[in-house]
């Protein structure tokens, strides 16, 4: 099976190193040449234009940051799409609302080519270690097929139901992600008012059961001087209008995610945005970003 790995970012540049240990060759592209041209250095096939990337694919697999990004690589008169072979697969990993999947699934079918929605948990770490979980919207067959190779990537394979529940699904995942880093976030700096110390509350927190499993991981990462990224906030700002969009869609009011909205709105104007989202944190107790 000739694959192409598309979006060499924080996570794709993982995914696409765990690909590579297993199946050759590998065409990969990305917009910036560095992590494509470290990659080739490891076997794979660096393509110099999206186009060239998929014509000889059977297996495209994207993995970039915003619908609008996967729109302009893929989509429309120049995308990727119109240069696939006919019967290829293309499978979306970015997180993307359920809307835009539907629409990548229908150019799709009109041109013979099989798609998928298949967006991940888990993030760089993860991503490097091959332990991503992927949630896949669509045909059972074509999961089936591809499922082999996502457990490259991931051992949690899970088949969400017909095209767009992966990305569905992964929506209600993130809007609580983002909440939840808020929830934890505020509730540090009320403990810190009433007098315990930052260290205290971020190695006891995380061990009550009211708290959001992952905000263990978190609190590791928000006690060293520097944090590395490892989902960017501009991201995570994304998610949160991608559900909020989606429940005014579905007339259903969303209170909390509003706010947490217009949160990591400011944080990114603020200079925030390629910090990792429990940056913040760092907003909300006034710090400056870059610090
Ligand atoms: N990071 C996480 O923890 C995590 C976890 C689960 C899901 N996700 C989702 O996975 C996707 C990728 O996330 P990431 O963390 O890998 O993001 P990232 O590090 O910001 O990488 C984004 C990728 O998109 C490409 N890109 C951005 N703007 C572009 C443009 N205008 N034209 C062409 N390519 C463009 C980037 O290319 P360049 O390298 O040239 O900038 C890069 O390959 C996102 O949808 C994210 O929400 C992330």
């Amino acid at each position: 099976m000739n694959i192409t790995f598309i979006g060499l970012g924080i996570m794709g540049r993982g995914m696409a190193g765990n690909l590579l240990t297993k199946y050759q060759p590998i065409t990969v592209f990305n917009r910036s040449p560095e992590p494509a041209d470290d990659l080739a250095t490891s076997g794979a096939i660096k393509a110099g234009s999206v186009r060239e990337a998929v014509s000889n694919a059977d297996l495209v697999i994207t993995m970039v940051s915003t619908p609008q990004v996967v729109e302009t690589l893929m989509l429309g008169p120049e995308g990727g799409l119109k240069g696939m072979k006919t019967g290829a697969l293309w499978v979306d990993c970015s997180t993307v609302d359920p809307g835009f999947s539907r629409r990548c699934y229908q150019e799709s079918d009109q041109l013979g080519i099989r798609f998928l929605d298949a967006p991940v948990t888990g993030t760089k770490p993860h991503a490097e270690a091959g332990q991503l979980s992927f949630f896949v919207g669509g045909t059972t067959e074509w999961v089936a097929e591809v499922e082999p190779v996502l457990r490259v990537m991931g051992q949690n394979v899970l088949h969400m139901g017909p095209v767009t529940s992966g990305s569905a699904y992964k929506m209600l995942l993130n809007v609580m992600l983002a909440q939840s880093m808020v929830v934890f976030s505020e509730t540090v700096l009320l403990g810190e008012k009433l007098g315990f110390s930052r260290n205290f509350l971020l190695d006891n927190l995380p061990k009550a059961p009211v708290i959001a499993p992952f905000t263990k991981f978190k609190a590791e990462m928000m006690k060293a001087p520097e944090q590395e990224t490892h989902f960017p906030l501009e991201l995570m700002l994304k998610d949160v209008h991608l559900a909020n969009q989606m429940a005014y869609e579905k007339h259903q009011p969303l209170f909390l995610a509003k706010i947490t909205e217009a949160l990591y709105a400011k944080a990114n104007q603020d200079g925030w945005s390629r910090s990792d989202f429990s940056a913040i944190f760092n907003w909300l107790a006034g710090a400056q970003a870059g610090n």
